[in-house]
């Protein structure tokens, strides 16, 4: 049984964000993947205040919700970062947890431990955006999905970025609709993809 982080950024807990996560995780298979779906909005998680703590001892100095998702995060065999786009880059909730992975960093170039190193974990990150298609729009994304993952030792299968959410909702394009659930069913055997819908 493989444990699935799915990370569902948006504080608009209904939308867009939600809606494309749904459509991967209701359709991986559920007798080989244990998901635990986690609603940022619903977490109490501080800023990373670049007290370095982390640079000098292991783990991190704040005591607020990060410490089950850093839990969940050394638990998982996949996960799934699903986000709006806000001026161009992830929303600041998400990125909030993503600054709080300065733990990782630390550990791995600070404390020169071997964090989760060749476990063969594996993630995607979702993204969408309300404007209407730019080949640029989520170019923003693109590095800092990386160096999440990265952190992590997750390898990033892929991308999968939505335009003109404020116009054509998830739940009404087909074509996403159809794309996501191939990704949740083929999680297992996915070849990397940049998608942008
Ligand atoms: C503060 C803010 C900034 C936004 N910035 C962008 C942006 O830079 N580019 C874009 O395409 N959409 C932008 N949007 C629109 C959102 O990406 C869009 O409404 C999206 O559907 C929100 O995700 P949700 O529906 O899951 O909440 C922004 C929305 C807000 C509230």
């Amino acid at each position: 049984m493989k444990k699935v982080v799915a990370l569902m950024g948006s504080p608009r807990g209904s939308k867009n964000t939600n809606a494309a996560l749904d459509l991967v995780i209701d359709n991986m298979d559920k007798d080989e993947n244990m998901i635990k779906k986690i609603y940022l909005g619903n977490l109490t998680i501080n800023p990373c205040t670049g007290c370095d703590y982390c640079g000098h001892k292991e783990g991190c100095v704040q005591k607020d919700d990060m410490k089950e998702l850093y839990e969940d995060f050394d638990s998982a065999d996949i996960i799934i970062l699903a986000a709006p786009l806000y001026f161009n880059s992830f929303n600041g909730l998400t990125k909030n947890i993503i600054d709080r992975c300065q733990k990782y960093w630390s550990l791995k170039y600070s404390h020169g431990q071997n964090y989760m190193r060749n476990k063969g974990r594996r993630g995607i990150c979702i993204c969408v955006g309300g404007a209407p298609f730019a080949f640029d729009q989520f170019i923003g994304i693109n590095p800092i999905s990386d160096y999440f993952f990265k952190s992590l030792n997750v390898e990033q299968v892929g991308n999968y970025f939505i335009s003109n959410t404020d116009k054509v909702p998830v739940e009404s394009n087909v074509l996403v609709n159809e794309e996501l659930k191939t990704i949740g069913k083929k999680f297992d055997n996915l070849d990397n993809f940049h998608i942008q819908r």
